[in-house]
């Protein structure tokens, strides 16, 4: 299947939240139908801020893994395998490594927002610094077409597009393909406390989360402050519960709510309770489907392992092809 395939990774930060979800699981899962997909945890990148803590990541992945198989990805229509399994994206990171000049690293966004913004891990790694790299060496092991990612993401893609092309040109071979970032457009979906849905703010709403935990989160979701009391007219697009009903409840529920809001003919204790009706019925399905999967660990495992071995065949080859194209081999 040439020219279509689509790869895309995720670092395992255990129990996925909405945000995850709809920034990116659900627009995997509706690929997996057209594309020869292939979709990992990335686990070493993870590495670069659980270096104090590595024990997490096995407990972690297997989170992730369950996350994905109860909202439907589905292991007969794509390849689920682990990062750390494959020796190959190691391999192929050093390699590159050798090549790629440290100013384009220190030139990405990522890596000196991330200084600024983590207070409490040292970003100043080596590892860090070479993030994209590894990324890049994930991309190209298995010839991607299109890479599915979030708006953040683009600097990287475009610095993996760079480093293929300054391989490609060193050894006379197309050995590598440049990549199409796949953009998805994630809706803004905050978390309880108004700020950016994050499992390190402590505001998430998770995929595994009960019934009760996310009645009991929405219930709690910061409003539009200028609705102080019951009387006090609001404004949706000033509140961080609405971005959620854009999502969750109908063009006509969305439009009930914005006048009633308005005119403070609706309380926001009615309002969230909308909200979490139409979100659980939304979330039930993959919450049945979670019970199943997260009841046979050994078939998750199995999942992974076997789409670990295929993967590792196609990242075997690729990496031939580079270290022949170097005549390193
Ligand atoms: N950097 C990506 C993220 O944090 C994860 C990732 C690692 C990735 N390797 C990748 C995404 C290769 C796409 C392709 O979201
Ligand atoms: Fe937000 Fe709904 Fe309250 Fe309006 S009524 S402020 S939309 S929660």
């Amino acid at each position: 299947m040439a020219g279509n395939r689509i790869l895309s990774g995720m670092q395992p930060s255990g129990q996925l939240h909405l945000g995850n979800y709809h920034g990116a699981l659900k627009n995997w899962i509706s690929m997996q139908d057209s594309f020869d997909c292939f979709f990992f945890i990335a686990d070493l990148h993870s590495l670069t801020t659980l270096y104090e803590d590595p024990q997490l990541l096995k407990k972690y992945s297997f989170e992730v893994a369950v996350d994905w198989l109860s909202s439907g990805l589905d292991p007969e229509k794509c390849t689920l395998f682990v990062q750390s399994e494959i020796p190959e994206h190691a391999e192929l990171h050093l390699i590159l490594s050798m090549m790629v000049p440290v100013p384009w690293l220190e030139r990405n966004p990522t890596y000196k927002e991330k200084q600024d913004e983590v207070k409490n891990i040292d970003m100043s790694s080596y590892g860090f610094l070479g993030y994209p790299v590894l990324q890049t060496a994930d991309i190209v092991l298995y010839k991607a077409n299109a890479v599915p990612v979030g708006i953040d993401q683009v600097p990287h893609l475009e610095l993996s597009r760079e480093i293929i092309r300054r391989f490609n040109k060193l050894y006379k071979k197309k050995v590598f393909i440049e990549p199409e970032a796949k953009i998805s457009d994630v809706p803004k979906l905050n978390g309880i406390d108004g700020r950016k849905m994050s499992k390190s703010y402590n505001n998430a709403i998770f995929l595994s989360d009960s019934e009760k935990d996310i009645t009991k989160k929405v219930k709690g979701m910061l409003t539009d402050p200028a609705r102080g009391r019951r009387i006090d007219p609001g404004d949706p697009e000033a509140c961080n519960l609405f971005p959620m009903h854009k999502i969750y409840s109908t063009v006509k529920m969305q439009g009930e709510i914005i006048s009633a809001c308005k005119n403070a003919e609706i309380g926001c204790g009615d309002c969230k309770q909308k909200l979490a009706d139409n979100l659980l019925e939304s979330m039930l399905p993959n919450m049945e489907k979670r019970k199943e999967v997260a009841a046979k660990p050994k078939e998750v495992y199995e999942i992974l392992r076997a789409g670990t071995e295929k993967a590792r065949k196609v990242a075997r080859a690729t990496l031939l092809e580079a270290k022949t194209a170097m005549k390193i081999i």
